[in-house]
This record gives C-alpha cells, sequence and structure tokens, in this order.
C-alpha cells in the first residue's frame, strides 16, 4: 500500500555551500510559550517513561493520562501553523528542532551521519553509561568502522541471519518452557514472566547457553541504563561499566557454539581490521539494551493478535505452512511485530545534530541543532494515513522506499538500525510458539480493533493461554 504525502508534500531541500546562513536566513521559531507546551507535551512523557529503560510507574501514568495522544496532537497543532518547518524551539543555549515534514524525515535520516550525526549530544551522554564506544554515538571514521562491525555480525541486510539455524533450537525450548511455566501458573502470562524467557533466549543467542540464567548481567545493565535516563544528571559509574564489558569480554572469549559472541571471536579482526576488540566488545552491550525493546514489541504482538481474529488465524495457518522450515520466515508475525512497533515506536524520539548548516526550504538551520523527529506524529497521523489507529500487517509486505509515508522504527538510511532482521527472525519465531500451540485472550484491556490506543502498557497486559 502507497501513500502520497498529501498536504505536505513538495521537494526535497538541497544543501548549497555558500547559500545564505542561518543568520541571515533562519528557520521559524516556536514562540516561547509554544515551545513549552511542546516540552511539556511532546518531550517530557517520552522522557519520563524513561528514554533508555522504561519506568513502569510512569508508562502507566502517560497511558491513564492519554498524554501519549495529547503529543501527537500538539505536533499537529505546531505543524498546521508552520507548514513543513523544520521549526526551532526557543530554547536559551540550546539549538533544538523539531521535524514536522515526512520529506524532510527522509532526508535528514538519509543524510546520517553528515550533516546529521547520530552521535547528538543527549544521546551521547545517555548512552556513555554502559557504551561509551557503540557506532550510534561515534563520528567519523570511527563510526563507519564500528557501524561495519555490527552490520557484519548481526547480518545487516539478511532476513534470516546466517546462523539462524543454530539460534532455533533455542528459540523452541525458551518458548516451551515459557509455556510450561504459564500452564503451571493456571494460563495466565504477565509481562515479567515473558520478559524473563525471552531474555533467556538473548542470553543464549547473544552470549552462549551457559548465559541463559545469567540475571546478574541484566541487572548490571538495568541499573547502568537507569544512570542513562539521567543522561549527564549522574556520573558515570565506571567500576559498573567495566565490569559489564568484562562479563562480554568473557562470553567473547568462551565463544560457546551458536552465539554471536562465538561468530566475533571466529572474526577476530576480520570483521573490520581496523577495529579493536575493546571496540568490538563495546558493540554488545547496545544489542543487550535494545533486545528489551524487542521483548516489548513481541509482547504487544500478542495483543494485537488476540484482538484480530482474522489476523491470528492467518498467522497460524502460516506457522504450521512452515512448521518443518529449518528457519520460519513468518511474514505475517514479522509485520506483527513491526505493526506493534509502529503502533507504539519503542524509538518514539529519533535524535540526530547538524556538523554543520543546513538549508531547508524555509531557511538554514544552524551547526550544532539537535534534530527531533518525534516518530508517533508521523505513524499515528490519521490526517494521512487511514490505517493510523488500526493493525494493518499489509502494510510492510514490501521493503518501504523514501517515496512512501515515513514508517520509522527502525530509523533509515545509513544509520537503519542493522538488528532489524535479527529482531523480527526471532520475535516473530518466539511467538510462533505460543499462538501456535495456545489459544490466546487478552484479559487486562479491551482494544477497539478501529481505534487502537496510543499507549499500549506492555507491563500491565496479561493473558490467559489455554491448549488449543
Ligand atoms: C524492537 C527492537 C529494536 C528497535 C525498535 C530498534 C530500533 C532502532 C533505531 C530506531 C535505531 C536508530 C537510533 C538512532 O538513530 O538514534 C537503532 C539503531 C541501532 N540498533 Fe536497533 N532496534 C531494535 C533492536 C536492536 C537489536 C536487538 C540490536 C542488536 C542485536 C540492534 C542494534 C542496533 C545498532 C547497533 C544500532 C546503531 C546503528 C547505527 O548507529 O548505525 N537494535 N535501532
Amino acid at each position: 500500500m502507497t501513500h502520497s504525502h498529501t498536504g505536505r508534500t513538495g521537494p526535497v531541500g538541497s544543501v548549497y555551500d555558500s547559500g545564505p546562513t542561518s543568520v541571515q536566513n533562519p528557520l521559524p521559531t516556536a514562540s516561547p510559550v509554544e515551545t513549552a507546551k511542546i516540552l511539556a507535551e511532546v518531550e517530557l512523557p517520552t522522557i519520563s517513561k524513561g528514554p533508555i529503560i522504561r519506568r513502569p510507574r510512569m508508562v502507566a501514568a502517560v497511558e491513564n493520562l492519554g498524554l501519549e495522544a495529547r503529543a501527537v496532537t500538539r505536533m499537529q497543532t505546531i505543524a498546521e501553523k508552520y507548514g513543513r518547518g523544520p521549526i526551532m524551539l526557543a530554547l536559551p543555549g540550546r539549538k533544538m528542532s523539531m521535524v514536522l515534514d515526512p520529506d524532510h524525515v527522509h532526508r535528514i535520516l538519509e543524510e546520517s551521519p553528515e550533516p546529521f550525526a547520530t552521535a547528538e549530544t543527549l544521546k551521547r551522554h545517555a548512552l556513555k553509561h554502559f557504551e561509551p564506544q557503540v557506532a550510534l554515538i561515534s563520528h567519523g571514521p570511527e563510526r563507519a568502522r564500528r557501524r561495519e562491525v555490527n552490520e557484519q555480525l548481526l547480518d545487516h541486510n539478511h532476513p534470516i541471519h546466517r546462523m539462524a539455524q543454530q539460534f532455533m533450537p533455542a528459540v523452541r525450548e525458551e518458548a516451551q518452557a515459557l509455556l510450561e511455566q504459564v500452564d503451571t501458573a493456571g494460563g495466565s502470562l504477565d509481562y515479567s514472566t515473558y520478559f524473563k524467557a525471552w531474555f533467556r533466549l538473548v542470553n543464549r543467542v547473544v552470549l552462549g547457553d551457559s548465559y541463559r540464567d545469567d540475571e546478574q548481567l541484566i541487572e548490571l545493565m538495568e541499573t547502568q541504563r537507569a544512570r542513562g535516563n539521567w543522561a549527564f544528571f549522574r556520573p558515570v559509574d565506571t567500576d559498573a561499566r567495566d565490569e559489564i564489558h568484562a562479563r562480554i569480554d568473557q562470553a567473547v572469549s568462551r565463544a560457546e557454539p551458536g552465539s554471536i559472541a562465538a561468530f566475533m571471536n571466529e572474526m577476530g579482526t576480520s570483521a573490520n581490521s581496523e577495529t579493536s576488540r575493546e571496540e568490538d566488545v563495546q558493540q554488545i552491550p547496545q544489542w543487550l539494551f535494545a533486545f528489551d525493546p524487542a521483548g516489548m514489541a513481541s509482547y504487544r504482538g500478542l495483543a494485537l493478535l488476540a484482538s484480530h481474529q482474522d489476523r491470528l488465524d492467518a498467522a497460524r495457518f502460516q506457522v504450521d505452512e512452515e512448521a518443518q522450515a529449518d528457519t520460519p520466515m513468518l511474514p505475517l508475525l514479522r509485520a506483527t511485530v513491526l505493526e506493534s512497533l509502529r503502533l507504539w515506536a519503542t524509538t518514539p524520539m529519533i535524535l540526530r545534530e547538524t556538523t554543520r548548516e543546513v538549508e531547508f526550504e524555509h531557511g538554514v538551520m544552524p551547526e550544532g541543532t539537535t534534530v527531533l523527529i518525534f516518530a508517533p506524529f508521523f505513524h499515528r497521523d490519521e490526517k494521512n494515513l487511514d490505517f493510523a489507529h488500526r493493525f494493518s500487517p499489509e502494510v510492510w509486505d514490501h521493503e518501504r522506499t523514501r517515496d512512501e509515508w515515513p514508517l520509522v522504527p527502525f530509523s533509515a538510511g545509513p544509520g537503519l538500525c542493522p538488528g532489524r532482521h535479527l529482531v523480527l527472525l526471532l520475535t516473530s519465531n518466539f511467538i510462533a510458539q505460543i499462538v501456535g500451540q495456545r489459544s490466546i485472550d487478552l484479559l487486562s484491556h479491551d482494544l477497539e480493533p478501529g481505534r487502537l490506543p496510543a499507549l499500549l502498557n506492555n507491563f500491565s497486559l496479561k493473558f490467559h493461554l489455554s491448549q488449543r
């Protein structure tokens, strides 16, 4: 399905080396009152929920108060007034802009990391607590080599990771163990149980089978991520950070068969002959961190399926069809996870920072400006998308292009998430075991198919599973 960018189209601006400066031709700036409203209604809820690790109580509060929908409405009001933007916020001492136009989303993501660096200041301060050398907050040649390591190890462009066959027994065993646990609990499934099972799988795939029950590493990561939520307001706990890296380094040395840690070890310096072992190891905390939203997205995917019987039937049909495959592709379950991420983006704010002045149609953005793409504004824009609030897996039946409306749960362009296919492979196969073997009822929420909520609190979602 394709959608024109109704109402907000136009040629993408070009960059001139010798055009007017941001002083001569500034971008429109939101008034102080509008800026305050954007900060309070768009940024504050996202920051309160926890950008690096979610705070369950704040997620519940944002859900109950309907703040997520208000954020999108605020952005729509701003876009109605300012048109294509981008707009600068009236912040003393900080250059920050909001993206309002779908073409600009594509442009900014395509033109990363120059002039739109992924290593944006706030993000750098948040992530330095546990992964100071990760590709996402690196720039220049360093970023290029670290990105390359991620692409190699995560098999970036392949829907089926080259090690997929080795991951499948762990997927089936951990899903089976989860189902047995749920049966023992009389059929009830809550997020904490799901999350633990999911991370037993993640630990096995990333680090090796003997790490299955290593909750200490998960806890260490969680503590550092909680510090990351406070970015530069908290000092870095270098001992805890070193401990994380030492544990991961040890897993790489152990090189347990079937793990990506072993793959890293095997590739040695061939993943990228210019990176050091330390740099390679430093990419892995990002994976452990990012498998957390994958757990949320797949769990919310179960809620979507439980409330859309026809989709569930179709997904089950595919599960049965591919039951004998070594590495099932499961397009409908992959699309379910993608839809879960479109509807309830786990990276709602994609941040970039300009490395020089950049010209747009309506003015020049200064160097050093934080550029904020608020994904829900584009993903849930009912003015331009007829499927904005519906579960529409068909939207993902082809690779989305930049001629289409931006749906960017995994970002796009040169900063596109290199783990996306691995996430979809593991989540789809994990939930396939659940929906393939059990009937599933959503107990905690009543999802209205025509009007899905702006936020779905994964922590409070509860299901009842029974034998089919
Ligand atoms: C549902 C789960 C996930 C989602 C929604 C997601 C989404 C994203 C997004 C939006 C970005 C761009 C962030 C930015 O530009 O600021 C990103 C980057 C990245 N993701 Fe993921 N991700 C997920 C899981 C994973 C996993 C499991 C891995 C690794 C196994 C991974 C590896 C990475 C890496 C290495 C980057 C940095 C890429 C770069 O800077 O070039 N992600 N991801």
